[in-house]
């Protein structure tokens, strides 16, 4: 049974406060986690609980820990690890709010994080393997090597321009060229007089005029690092376009004109044309704009994969009202957008009923924890976003999966089901 749960305020990848939680079971096992934190949060994401006031710019968790170490605490005390949707929903009950406001979605999640792993650790079983079982595949990685929006202080209004392997013959093996295209762009960079400074996600944060160059530079640098494009690398962004939404206006202001949404549909369209290796694409308007959502995935969702994040914030209902509208077909999923493992695990289980694909991620603020890639594993995510290969609170996540790999042989690395390039005509 949990003996004790105890949470302390460490500091994230940002240098900003976070959650670090703690669940003792009574023969000593100990299992601990760190909470990751978003900038370009949506609006319906759980609350994470911040002190306001002086200390830390407003942003220490010490409310969310005195949670923990008190009411938190108590109610689990002589509960079964082993039963973590049990677990989780005494968390949600004794929380009382629908968005998990009163105790704090970081306090909440840290210790949902911490019983998984203390329950695996009591069972000397990894924690893919303790969450996810057998016939488990890694994932798709998408990698983040251009950073623009609000993880960056360039003018680029598109938030995240990612490369992913499609070729493979092993994770390795993607994850090889995915390092080689990434030094292939540092270089070029550097060749152009550009600034090879990093983003929040480990990507370049350059200061380029648009985000087309942004896209070519990216071709550029598969092709220069000997890579087919649409074949052996794929290209994948996230617009995060609830950040150029203008609310006023209802249009969209992005990089010096102001579209309307089919003129931004178009927008994306061109890119697509031009670049046939584009294999998906997130939040291409606003997280409140559901209408030119549908009708974007209407016309391209058969061509390309459309990801839904703000919109959705990994909530199940939210994603269940998605399905029913048709707004994607496909969902991102963070933990910390809902505030425990059983309802995360909810929302990958309904999108996935749906046939609707699922890209499990990492936030912007990060921690050395790499929870999210044994989750990954664990739910045969198929797809995981976690930053560009660079940045410890990066790369481990990326490091945990060839420890994984190694455990469950190579063959269990599978190909991408995209294909390899799109006619738009
Ligand atoms: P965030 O960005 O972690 O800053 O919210 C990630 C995303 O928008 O997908
Ligand atoms: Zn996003």
């Amino acid at each position: 049974t949990i003996s004790q749960v105890h949470a302390r305020e460490i500091f994230d990848s940002r240098g900003n406060p976070t959650v670090e939680a703690e669940v003792t079971l009574s023969d000593g096992t100990m299992g601990r986690a760190e909470v990751p934190s978003g900038a370009s949060t949506g609006e319906k994401e759980a609350v994470e609980l911040r002190d306001g006031g002086e200390r830390l710019g407003g942003k220490g968790v010490l409310k969310a820990v005195k949670n923990v170490n008190t009411e938190i605490n108590k109610a689990l005390q002589g509960l079964d690890p082993f039963n973590q949707g049990h677990i989780d929903h005494v968390m949600i009950d004794l929380d009382g709010t629908p968005n998990k406001a009163r105790l704090g979605a970081n306090a909440i999640l840290g210790v949902s994080m911490a019983n998984v792993r203390a329950a695996a650790n009591e069972q000397h079983t990894p924690l893919y393997r303790y969450l996810g079982g057998t016939d488990l595949e890694l994932p798709q990685t998408f990698h983040n090597v251009i950073n623009g929006g609000e993880h960056a202080d360039n003018d680029i209004d598109i938030q995240e321009f990612m490369i992913t392997p499609i070729e493979r013959t092993s994770f390795r093996d993607g994850f090889e060229k995915i390092v080689n295209t990434y030094h292939t762009l540092k270089r070029i960079l550097a060749k152009r007089g550009e600034s090879t400074g990093l983003g929040d996600e480990g990507g370049f944060a350059p200061n380029l005029k648009s985000s087309e160059e942004a896209l070519q530079l990216l071709h550029d640098a598969i092709t220069q690092a000997g890579y087919k494009p649409g074949k052996e690398i794929g290209i994948a962004f996230d617009a995060a376009a609830s950040y150029f939404y203008n609310k006023d206006t209802k249009k969209y202001d992005l990089e010096g004109h102001s579209y309307t949404p089919d003129e931004l549909s178009d927008h994306y369209a061109a890119w697509f044309k031009k670049f046939p290796e584009i294999i998906s694409i997130e939040d291409p308007y606003s997280e409140d704009d559901w209408d030119n959502f549908v009708k974007f995935t209407k016309k391209y969702g058969s061509q390309i994969q459309i990801v839904a994040d703000d919109p959705v914030c990994t909530n199940p209902q939210l994603i269940a009202e998605a399905i029913k509208r048709g707004l994607a077909n496909s969902i991102l999923i963070k933990l910390n957008q809902i505030g425990t493992v059983t309802e995360t695990l909810e929302a990958v289980r309904l999108a996935r009923k749906n046939g609707y694909t699922t890209m499990i991620s990492h936030r912007s603020g990060e921690t050395g924890d790499t929870f999210v890639a044994d989750f990954t594993v664990a739910v045969n995510g198929g797809e995981l976003k976690a930053g560009a290969p660079a940045r410890s609170e990066r790369v481990e996540k990326y490091n945990q999966l060839l420890r994984i790999e190694e455990q469950l042989g190579q063959d269990s690395s599978r190909l991408a089901r995209f294909p390899d390039s799109v006619d738009y005509d």
